[in-house]
């Protein structure tokens, strides 16, 4: 895909203080949320951060194989530490993510992540993945909801997913995001693509 922006986000001389600025800080508190989910279950919504790196890694060992195909479009058993970093160290703006999380302190566990990556300066790319046992229970429809609305205000216009054709549930959620989509159907795949610029 093209894109403009891209260079802006240099993970290299991104080191984890330059990370936390006072005004990540400030927004990222703004973002933690507790989220009642349809079944009355309680899990926290937060920013992903530079130290989920190895809670990332291990909610990635207990994702199903099938999970992991629909995500990444291939078997990818381990995720690695190169790739965990990557995945946790964000600048906010180009890359954002949200997690749901359970637990405290030691045991805080993540459950699901929905991220997106800047593609041109008024688009993004949406991925998704919940941990199997929590699919189907609204976690996904909630953290977009917020994660739409954070990149609304940064000024991007369009969020695009691409999914397998066989994705009902992916496919579920953005329909039900509450902004207009459109969808394109190419070799098995659907790249859906909300207008965030209209009504949410
Ligand atoms: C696809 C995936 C991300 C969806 O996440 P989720 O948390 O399970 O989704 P939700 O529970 O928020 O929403 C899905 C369900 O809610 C329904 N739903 C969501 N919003 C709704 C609304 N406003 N009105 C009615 N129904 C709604 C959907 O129809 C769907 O119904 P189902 O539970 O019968 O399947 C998750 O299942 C997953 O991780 N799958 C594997 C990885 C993957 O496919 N990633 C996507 C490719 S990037």
């Amino acid at each position: 895909m093209n894109s403009t922006v891209s260079t802006l986000y240099k993970p290299a001389e991104l080191d984890d203080s330059a990370a936390w600025s006072a005004y990540q800080r400030a927004e990222m508190a703004a973002i933690t949320q507790t989220l009642r989910l349809r079944d009355g279950e309680v899990v926290t919504m937060r920013a992903i951060r530079p130290d989920d790196a190895q809670r990332l890694q291990a909610f990635h060992a207990r994702l199903s194989s099938d999970t992991i195909v629909m995500r990444y479009f291939r078997a990818a058993p381990v995720l690695y530490e190169k790739d965990a970093r990557w995945l946790t160290h964000l600048d906010y703006d180009n890359r954002m993510a949200l997690v749901a999380t359970t637990g405290e302190g030691a045991d805080e566990r993540i459950i699901a992540v929905v991220r997106y990556e800047r593609v041109t300066a008024s688009e993004a790319e949406l991925a998704f993945v919940v941990e199997d046992r929590w699919q189907g229970r609204g976690i996904s429809t909630a953290l977009l909801a917020r994660l739409l609305a954070y990149a609304k205000a940064r000024g991007f216009e369009t969020m695009v997913a691409v999914t397998l054709a066989t994705n009902v549930r992916m496919r579920a959620v953005m329909v039900h995001a509450g902004y207009p989509v459109t969808s394109h159907y190419a070799d098995g795949c659907l790249t859906l693509t909300l207008d965030i610029r209209r009504a949410g």
